[in-house]
């Protein structure tokens, strides 16, 4: 059963609109991201979900429930906001407490949920001070605790890590794991950052310009990116997009250094009109250099730029023909090359993905 069903939300803002027929479903006790740039619609849509705007088009389906035009209250959902904001001057007691008291559950109750909370989310020992005297990461985890003590059904996480610094959002990243592990809450998190939507989400929704261009698995969107912005957001190193047309027959891309033919997408291809301006892609682990006789793929003769060593990797960038591609080694395979070498590479020839240049969209 789907527990949270969005389906063509419109909204717009005076000229501005923020959702554009934005439709997903998450699962019941499922960790679903988010994923897209700054104004892509991330805040709209949690915001939406949660009662607090008002939709130009769409339904949204809670728990088997049509709650588009339901209140905010009674909603079971509670929503941690980009930038959340404590009571200074209560107790981390009572900002836990307070969403309790207002809804006028019993004091036995209350303290028993905020005990369980605190110790869940280790702020125990901060019970009894200002939310001022806490670190950056405790004030987080004050505030979802505060989220949490109502015992939400969706929990809906709105950039939470923002102004968490490199270390604190690492542990609080594991911290959200455990969360989502042992209370079985279902969870939508939004964010522009790949790397927390890739290590946290079960599944991904990438969100652009107010639609969603994919959802999908982590593994799902890292080999077939539906368009451009799939492919340049998941995967680090980035994937190497390179201009060119296709050529030959249609079936086959011409690029700067290179004519190529036999790619997965090469009868998809040739539905377009010889000379039709696409993008080529390939992962930055799919080029090697070209070794033996046996070759897996085209080689072409390229140049060492920059080489970047990063510990087990070393991420090598090349110039072939003037253009910049991305290659990546084992360390002990790159420890071979200097600045300024020349080598022959080859390129996985099944492992490249294909975008028209206009639409970004896949060909495939
Ligand atoms: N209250 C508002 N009035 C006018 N425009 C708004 C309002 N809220 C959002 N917008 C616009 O709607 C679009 C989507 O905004 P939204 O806040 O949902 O983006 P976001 O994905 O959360 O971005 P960010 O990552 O920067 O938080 C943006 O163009 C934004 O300027
Ligand atoms: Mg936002």
């Amino acid at each position: 059963m789907s527990d949270l069903r969005i389906q063509g939300l419109v909204k717009r803002y005076g000229k501005v609109t923020a959702l554009d027929g934005l439709s997903f479903q998450v699962e019941a006790g499922e960790f679903f991201c988010l994923l897209g740039p700054s104004a892509a619609g991330k805040t709209t849509t949690l915001r939406s979900i949660a009662g607090l705007e008002r939709l130009d088009a769409g339904r949204i389906h809670f728990a088997g429930r049509d709650i588009t035009e339901a209140p905010v209250q009674g909603r079971g959902m509670a929503m941690i906001f980009q930038a959340f904001a404590l009571y200074p001057h209560l107790s981390v007691r009572e900002n836990l407490a307070y969403p309790l008291h207002e809804a006028r559950i019993d004091p036995g109750e209350i303290d028993r949920r905020v005990r369980e909370v605190a110790e869940m989310l280790r702020i125990t020992h901060t019970l009894e001070r200002k939310p001022g005297t806490a670190s950056g990461g405790e004030q987080q985890r004050i505030a979802i605790g505060r989220a949490l003590v109502r015992r939400p059904k969706l929990l809906l996480l709105d950039e939470p890590l923002t102004n968490l610094d490199a270390k604190l959002r690492h542990d609080t990243r594991a911290e959200f794991k455990r969360l989502h592990r042992e209370t079985g809450m279902t969870m939508l998190y939004a964010t522009p950052d790949e790397l927390e939507a890739l290590s946290m989400g079960q599944r991904i929704g990438v969100i652009r310009d107010g639609r969603i261009v994919q959802v999908g698995t982590p593994d799902e969107l890292f080999d077939s990116p539906r368009d451009r912005f799939v492919a340049e957001h998941v995967g680090s190193p980035r994937m190497n997009l390179i201009e060119g047309r296709s050529a030959g027959d249609g079936s086959r891309v011409l690029l700067p250094f290179i004519e190529i033919g036999g790619g997965p997408w090469a009868s998809a291809l040739r539905q377009f009109p010889v000379g039709t301006l696409i993008l080529l892609g390939f992962r930055p682990h799919d080029l090697a250099p070209a070794e033996g006789g046996h070759a897996h793929g085209p080689r072409f003769p390229a140049r060492v730029h920059l080489t970047e060593p990063l510990g087990d990797v070393t991420v090598l960038d090349l110039e072939a023909q003037g253009v910049l591609l991305r290659m990546v080694l084992p360390e002990e395979r790159a420890v071979a090359y200097r600045e300024g070498d020349r080598l022959e590479v080859e390129l996985a020839i099944q492992e490249t993905h294909l975008f028209a240049m206009d639409t970004g969209t896949a060909i495939r």
